[in-house]
């Protein structure tokens, strides 16, 4: 096969990866610490100095050479590997392992310049240019040959040497680039759509083409959804996304085999995005791919809740790791660079972050960066080694951090446990959130958001899966605004309530299939047996525009809706909550059907604001046996991670007072016994093993 070949995901009928036992490993000993280190950016007397600090924290690996395909190939096919061939041994002597990237991350100005095809375009057509990173079209034929003619000549000078413990390909692949509009991509695009559909005439009819004259008549007519007078075709956008995703996701594959054929031992990851406000890679199906799930998270100063999403984020994680422990990549010591204003960490701020990731999850708890940069465009985001050097209050923390990451090294390889599940799929995500529909003022991301934010606050540890999940071990599974939906997301959920489930459907799921076509016959179409209603029609509220809604229970009371309403009539189900204003006045807003098995199906015809999704989720709670765990809600996270023969459970306390919570063990934070009650002070931390 020639370099440039692109690669199909290789996975087995179960959707399960093939792959040798020696990459299933996982790279380090215990919980890693590090991050990535930038050492070109450095005169070689600050490497020494690096590595005996690096030491000193407790750092044990460090992601090496991320950006550095210009100095590592300063002219197209000259190497020069001497630099990195010193800081590898240097990073070996001090015991630090590494996660050597592929350096492919932000191609060389000569690239572009000797290759001007391998630019990306936007959607108005927009050529990018050359001088900041990511500058590359994922379809482009020559740079895929250029980029992998760099990963070949890694993976053979470092692919055995023995402080490379995993490769890092590329870097948040999809960040800034993750679509591209150029005529090459067009034309991988129909090569897609080519084996997704057998000829033009099934396309037409997957993508309702009839509709404004779009029905196509040769492959070579269609063309990415670029500028268009009017709304796009809804099904071509859809089909545009999971192609662009598969796009990168090939690139990805296409370095991740050439590195397993050279370094057949070495676990491949690239480092993800789960984040609520970035959308564009399925990372479900990424996930298949990988050796090892890899993440960044960075807390987003710009939405009211960055707490609740940072563990919103590292559930997700571990939904898309499929439950197994995954790697924290990057994350801050403090400040980031790019947001509009740059809120600093508290002290100890750090720690906090840092624990609950693990608590979620995390066997890795990685930074961006270790040594703050004098020059370029991140000069000012925080490091593990501030400007000011280490008499300061970041290093004070990191210290700390590595002195208790080190104490908890026994946590690696344990898993979280999880009472309820909240299904998310990305495809449809890309499908609700499209122009052109009932409302645009509830995004895909709101309600699930909304939902974990709930259980979060009452103490309920959630899953964040995709809905082909094995749903069989909660008790409860919350599907919120799960738009597009397949027959066998249906079943899945039918079968679950049959056998004694507990679920909870909101407004907007259900109601078209996987091609955007709208389930016919009353919405919502794919749950409206399970549910037992039948929706008639839409009336969404403007904003502003609020009404009530009121339990037919005490329990419930008083809800206040906005955004959605519907007008619901009952088959089978029982109100639980009616409108008593508005347009469906008289009519359900929450229903409920107990099914023969002693399971339930309740749905969420009205948009709840989170006084109500804790009120109606605290309700379902009760009746399905969810306990949440003793001392947490409120903004104290308490999780537990827990293996065969050990346990772990965390304390997280984002509050402003100290806080106990039932324990029995010994806290390796305070590296106090535990015989009862952990006390955890404002903002601190504890991590118990457990007796
Ligand atoms: C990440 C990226 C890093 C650095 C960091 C700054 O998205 O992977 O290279 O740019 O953001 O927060």
């Amino acid at each position: 096969m020639s370099l440039t070949e692109k690669t199909v995901p290789q996975t087995s009928p179960d959707g399960e990866s093939k792959r040798p036992s020696g990459r299933d490993r996982w790279p380090l000993a215990g919980i890693g610490f590090g991050g990535d280190y930038n050492p070109e950016q450095w005169p070689e007397e600050t490497w020494v100095e690096d590595v005996a600090l690096m030491r000193e924290a407790g750092v044990t690996f460090v992601s090496l050479g991320v950006f550095s395909w210009a100095l590592l190939e300063p002219r197209e096919g000259e190497f020069d590997f001497g630099w990195l061939d010193r800081v590898v041994q240097l990073l070996h002597q001090g015991g630090i392992a590494i996660d050597l990237a592929t350096a492919t991350a932000s191609p060389p100005p000569w690239l572009s310049r000797r290759y001007p095809e391998t630019l990306p375009v936007d959607r108005d057509g927009r050529l990018f240019s050359p001088g900041s990173r990511q500058a590359f079209c994922p379809s482009s034929p020559v740079f895929r040959e250029r980029a992998l003619s760099l990963v070949e000549q890694l993976a053979t000078r470092y692919g055995r040497h023995p402080a490379v413990a995993m490769w890092h390909v590329s870097n948040e692949l999809g960040c800034h680039v993750a679509r591209c509009y150029c005529d090459v991509s067009a034309d991988s695009f129909r090569s897609w759509l080519s084996t997704r559909y057998a000829d033009v005439g099934e396309l037409n009819e997957r993508w309702g083409t009839r509709f404004w004259s779009q029905s196509y008549g040769e492959w070579e007519e269609i063309l990415p959804p670029r500028l268009t007078p009017a709304h796009r075709n809804p099904t071509q956008w859809l089909d545009w996304c999971r192609f662009s995703s598969d796009e990168l996701l090939s690139y990805f594959v296409a370095e991740r085999d050439l590195l397993h054929r050279l370094a057949p031992d070495l676990p491949v990851t690239t480092n993800f995005m789960v984040m609520p406000d970035f959308e564009p890679l399925d990372y479900f199906r990424w996930a298949k791919e990988q050796d090892l799930v890899s993440q960044d998270h960075y807390l987003n100063h710009q939405i009211d809740d960055p707490v609740p999403e940072l563990a919103f984020s590292a559930d997700l994680t571990r939904g898309v790791a499929g439950g197994k422990p995954w790697f924290l990549m990057e994350h801050s010591t403090s400040a980031v660079n790019w947001q509009p204003v740059n809120h600093a960490k508290a002290p100890g701020e750090l720690i906090r972050n840092s624990l609950t990731h693990v608590a979620r999850g995390a066997d890795a708890v990685g930074f961006f960066q270790w040594r703050a940069s004098r020059a370029g465009a991140e000069k000012w985001h925080s490091a593990l080694v501030p400007h000011t050097g280490t008499d300061s209050k970041i290093w004070r923390d990191v210290t700390r951090l590595g002195g208790v990451l080190s104490r908890a090294a026994d946590v690696a390889g344990t898993t979280v446990d999880a009472e309820v599940a909240v299904l998310f799929d990305y495809q449809s995500r890309w499908a609700l959130d499209q122009p052109s529909h009932p409302t645009d003022r509830v995004p895909a991301i709101e309600v699930p958001r909304a939902v974990h934010r709930a259980f979060w606050d009452a103490g309920v540890v959630s899953d964040v899966v995709h809905p082909h999940s094995d749903l069989s071990r909660y008790r409860v599974v919350v599907v919120p605004t799960l738009y597009l939906c397949d027959d066998a997301t249906a079943a899945t959920l039918r079968a679950y309530v049959e056998r004694g489930g507990h679920v909870v459907v909101s407004y907007l799921s259900g109601l078209v299939d996987e091609h955007d076509h709208v389930r016919l016959g009353g919405y919502p179409g794919a749950f409206r047996d399970l549910l037992g209603v039948r929706t008639e029609e839409f009336f969404p509220l403007l904003d502003g525009e609020r009404v009530t809604a009121t339990g037919a229970s005490a329990t419930l009371g008083d809800l206040s809706i906005d955004r959605w309403t519907e007008l619901t009539r009952l088959v089978t189900a029982q109100v639980v909550a009616g409108y008593t204003d508005g347009p469906c006045a008289g009519n359900p807003a929450i229903t409920r059907r107990d099914d023969r098995s002693g399971g339930s199906a309740w749905y969420v015809a009205a948009g709840l604001d989170d006084d109500g999704w804790c009120a109606l989720l605290g309700e379902v709670s009760r009746l399905a046996g969810v306990t949440g765990m003793p001392g947490g809600g409120g903004g104290v996270e308490v999780v537990r991670r827990s293996g065969a023969d050990r346990a772990f459970l965390f304390v997280i306390n984002h509050t402003a007072g100290e806080v106990a919570v039932p324990a029995r063990g010994f806290d390796l934070v305070s590296g106090e016994p535990v015989d009862g009650r952990v006390s955890v002070p404002a903002g601190g931390c504890a991590v118990v093993r457990e007796a």
